[in-house]
């Protein structure tokens, strides 16, 4: 079989010379040393509000507190009267990540001086899960993904478009998985302060568009990475480690019977977890085990660190060195493809599981995703 890209179009039809390239997500194409991966810095943090609105600041940082006894956390409670929901309609893009570039511009040190010294010194742009989504393709096996990319002042900015397919699943969600999507961030209520000396507050109102968001910078193999990511809380302990090594990841699952779910749970959960929270720096997840009425019977840590060693004796398992390598050689073919330094072009990545990554190329079309006022005052 031909490895066509599909849906070409656009002005470069028939003259891109890469028009016949695509990349593979099988798994032993990428089981080689893990490649470098240098420890992400924390170079700022950001805050979206009760409104969604944008704060260059950490002020909706929160302080995880231990429960003190076992935990009996009722998920379901507050999601009819007590649940403000963000508007997941609303495509936000890359915009806040954008929005903190701008506001800490003299931060992201530029290479050399005069002629390119408003250009950032990074090879990518993009959400923490957005990279997730890579790390894990080559062991997706139901939802493929769409990644716009632009070039602009030498940055590569990747920015995820919905599905059609993610849209039908959005749009016939049952009442019951609706519910559940709530459970997540109720957990995190039951075990987060806003303040590092206050408590919990289960009976408040839950609002999703509340985030605190870390700014990393990083290098994966030859590639410059900064990326943002969705922090849940920090450790209160004044003497924690600098960030992100303070951070904590809050996770929910259904708890554990049969070796049956356990297996799963290493071969498909662990992954998910193991690769958000790795990229970022997130030493560990602090998970609570539910049963089906929603209630956490269990807590249990999961160091980053170990969950490598956990999933060791799970035939056929996923290994970190396939997500990494993955990642790494699509970064690299997105820079050999992505040429054109254009704000308004939009090289469009596309995969399908059991399918090879393809792509199209945009010009002035609705996929564009740069803001006027970012191009404008990054071109100042
Ligand atoms: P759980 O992952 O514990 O179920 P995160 O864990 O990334 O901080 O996200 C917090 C919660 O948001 C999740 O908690 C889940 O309830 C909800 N959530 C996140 N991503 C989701 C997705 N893709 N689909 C449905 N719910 C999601
Ligand atoms: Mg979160
Ligand atoms: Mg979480």
């Amino acid at each position: 079989r031909p490895n066509r890209p599909q849906n070409q179009s656009g002005p470069s039809r028939g003259q891109n010379p890469h028009s016949s390239l695509s990349l593979s997500t099988r798994r032993e194409l990428y089981e080689r040393d893990f490649p470098v991966y240098k420890q992400p810095v924390e170079v700022g943090c950001f805050s979206l509000d009760s409104e969604r609105r944008f704060f260059n600041d950490g002020r909706q940082m929160r302080y995880y507190v231990e429960p003190d006894r076992s935990p009996n956390f009722d998920l379901r409670d507050g999601y009819k009267d007590r649940f403000i929901k963000r508007d997941d309609s609303v495509k936000e893009k890359l915009d806040h990540m954008l929005r903190w570039i701008l506001a800490n511009r003299s931060k992201l040190s530029a290479r050399g001086t005069t002629a390119s010294s408003c250009d950032l010194d990074i090879d990518f742009v993009t959400w923490r899960g957005h990279l997730t989504k890579l790390l894990t393709a080559p062991y997706e096996t139901r939802e493929g993904w769409q990644l716009a990319v632009t070039r602009f002042r030498g940055t590569l900015y990747i920015s995820e478009v919905e599905t059609e397919a993610a849209r039908r699943d959005q749009e016939n969600r049952t009442e019951r998985h609706e519910e559940m999507m709530y459970w997540g961030y109720k957990f995190e209520q039951y075990t987060c302060a806003d303040t590092v000396h206050g408590r919990p507050d289960p009976g408040g109102v839950l609002n999703t568009n509340e985030a605190f968001c870390t700014v990393v910078q990083t290098r994966l193999a030859d590639h410059r990475l900064l990326f943002s990511g969705e922090v849940d809380c920090r450790d209160k302990d004044p003497n924690a480690p600098a960030a992100p090594a303070c951070y904590i990841e809050l996770k929910t699952s259904a708890e554990i019977c049969t070796p049956k779910q356990r297996s799963n749970f290493h071969r498909f959960k662990l992954l998910k977890w193991w690769a958000q929270s790795f990229l970022p720096g997130v030493p560990r997840v602090v998970a609570g085990f539910r049963d089906e009425e929603g209630v956490v019977v269990a807590l249990e840590t999961f160091p980053i660190s170990k969950i490598s060693h956990l999933i060791k004796n799970e035939p056929n398992c996923w290994k970190p060195t396939v997500c990494m390598n993955f990642c790494s050689d699509f970064l690299s073919f997105v820079k050999h493809i992505a040429t054109e330094d254009n704000p308004s072009v939009v090289y469009l990545l596309s995969w399908e599981p059991r399918r090879d990554v393809t792509f199209s190329v945009h010009r002035d079309s609705p996929y564009c995703f740069l803001p006027h006022w970012f191009v404008e005052e990054m071109t100042s």
